[in-house]
């Protein structure tokens, strides 16, 4: 029996539903193609977005989305992006395949397509090749709502009333893409650029994200911290809401042999796992320094490009980094998210890359055909943690794996608490030959005083739901339900809690009434 503690009574805090967040860049089909094909399109739509992909997004709930990029981010140029769609410009999106970016897609269809979403704006800014005129007026133009020439530029395109941008990106990885910068140069750059992004409203304040570090440049978040955070500003922490990371789980020996999406072995799923798990020691270590500026923890670590990156299918554009989605990315999600779940006082935000079509989707289009894929899963059984309360949870767990130096956990687990008072269970079962035997107990309940956190049994309504599979299934467009949730109902209540087994390489989602 393997034991799972959990005490109800000790809430951690909020899990920001913005966790379970998502990117779309204009890279390879993400955007066009895959969210949006235009009003003229035979393909289903409303407004240009596919309407079977808007169906499938607002299942998992998306609660924000990050625009335009990535790498794309820093030499966009918003205004060639608004206005009538035959006079927008044509260019070469130069980081990815060269190909030609009509800008039929710009400022008004992103947030269009978020109000489909119903989901939070997240716009990444120009830093690398713009100006903070260009930066500042884009913000005039999205979010001021009165007599200026950007807001009387929107209304003439069509939009009288200002949108509201949630989070605003200062830059995306100016330490490469965006600039190649150094720490101190961007430090001093981000603090010019973010003044003038400026708040128009008194009702909110947009949160400023300030471009943090590449997987573990720790120095990076040191020295951008101590000249951005600590010299006060606006509020008492300075001049940003957010410092973002960024880490891509690539298996194989390099950038140059990443390895495949659906070809691989034991060996290679164990590596893959392992390499997901870094991000708890990532995450922990940029966490401790900025707990050294930050000891309120006012401020997010937004990981805001996170996921699997493999070689991109065969016979696909290079440049557009499309990859299949197996039950190995269902285990990479199922643990990062635990993960992110389990950091919520610190990670305030998370994005994975990217929505759909780009490395490690929740969505495959081909045509008018559409998947979902295993990570579409996972995020449908985790969308209940958005927002509920983390509450304490351990778990007995051992390391397993073929090669010793990529051992990995068997098993992780969050637990959080809703508004309704249910609890949810999250555990996932990386083993691929072994089942586990959960004997769960539970100490205390959210509703009653933590004087009484005696263990007690359930008596209410247990539901749950599984994600299993052989570790390379997928879903593909012949067969696009291979890989599936379904009702988990051998759930036994015992005077401590509840026992159940969780078979070999699956996720599993309990609800407690
Ligand atoms: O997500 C693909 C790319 O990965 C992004 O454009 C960039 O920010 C990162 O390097």
């Amino acid at each position: 029996m393997t034991k799972l503690k959990i005490n109800a009574d000790h809430v951690l805090g909020k899990i920001n539903k913005e966790i379970y967040g998502h990117f779309s860049e204009h890279l390879g089909r993400c955007i066009y193609e895959g969210l949006y094909v235009g009003e003229d399109s035979q393909i289903e739509n409303v407004n240009g977005m596919r309407t079977d992909v808007i169906e499938a997004l607002k299942e998992i709930r998306v609660p924000v989305l990050r625009w335009p990029g990535g790498c794309f981010a820093d030499e966009y140029h918003w205004k060639d992006g608004i206005g009538p769609k035959a006079g927008r410009k044509k260019m070469i999106n130069t980081h990815w395949g060269g190909v030609v970016e009509d800008n039929s897609f710009g400022t008004h269809e992103y947030f269009e397509l978020c109000r489909q979403l119903g989901c939070e704006s997240y716009v990444n800014g120009n830093l690398g090749s713009g100006t903070v005129q260009e930066m500042s007026e884009w913000v005039e133009y999205m979010t001021f709502d009165g007599v200026s020439p950007m807001a009387v530029l929107r209304a003439e395109n069509g939009h009288a009333r200002p949108w509201r941008v949630h989070y605003f990106g200062v830059g995306n990885e100016n330490w490469g893409c965006g600039g190649n910068m150094n720490p101190d140069f961007y430090a001093n750059e981000y603090r010019r650029y973010q003044t003038y992004v400026r708040d128009y409203h008194q009702d909110y304040r947009i949160n400023k994200i300030c471009c943090g570090p590449n997987v573990d440049d720790y120095e990076w978040t040191r020295k951008v911290l101590e000249t951005c955070f600590a010299h006060g500003g606006r509020d008492q922490h300075g001049f940003m809401n957010g410092l973002s990371l960024h880490y891509y789980t690539v298996p194989g020996d390099g950038w140059q042999h990443k390895g495949s999406a659906t070809d691989f072995d034991a060996k290679e799923y164990y590596r893959t796992l392992h390499k997901a798990y870094y991000m708890d020691e990532i995450v922990r270590r940029h966490g401790a320094i900025m707990d050294e500026f930050d000891p309120k923890k006012e401020i997010g670590l937004m990981v805001d490009e996170w996921g699997t990156w493999y070689d991109v299918e065969p016979g696909t554009n290079p440049g557009f980094l499309y990859q299949q989605n197996t039950m190995r990315d269902a285990l990479v999600a199922a643990l990062t998210l635990n993960i992110f779940n389990k950091h919520s006082d610190r990670v305030k935000m998370a994005n994975i890359a990217q929505m759909v079509n780009v490395l490690q989707s929740v969505i495959l289009t081909d045509g008018a055909q559409m998947v979902k894929t295993p990570t579409w899963s996972v995020f449908r059984m985790y969308r209940a943690h958005q927002d509920a309360q983390l509450v304490e949870s351990s778990l007995e767990s051992a390391p397993i794996g073929l090669e010793t130096e990529y051992a990995v956990l068997n098993l992780t687990e969050s637990v959080s608490i809703d508004a309704d008072g249910v609890m949810h269970i999250t555990l996932a079962n990386l083993s691929l030959e072994e089942a586990y035997d959960i004997d769960v107990e539970i100490s205390g309940s959210a509703q009653e005083s933590a004087d009484s956190a005696n263990c007690r049994g359930i008596s209410g309504e247990i539901t749950g739901e599984i994600l299993t599979g052989s570790m390379t299934d997928k879903n593909t467009f012949e067969v696009p339900d291979a890989v599936k949730i379904a009702a988990f109902d051998d759930v036994k209540r015992t005077d401590a809690g509840l026992k159940f087994t969780i078979p070999a390489c699956s996720v599993v989602h309990l609800a407690v009434r």
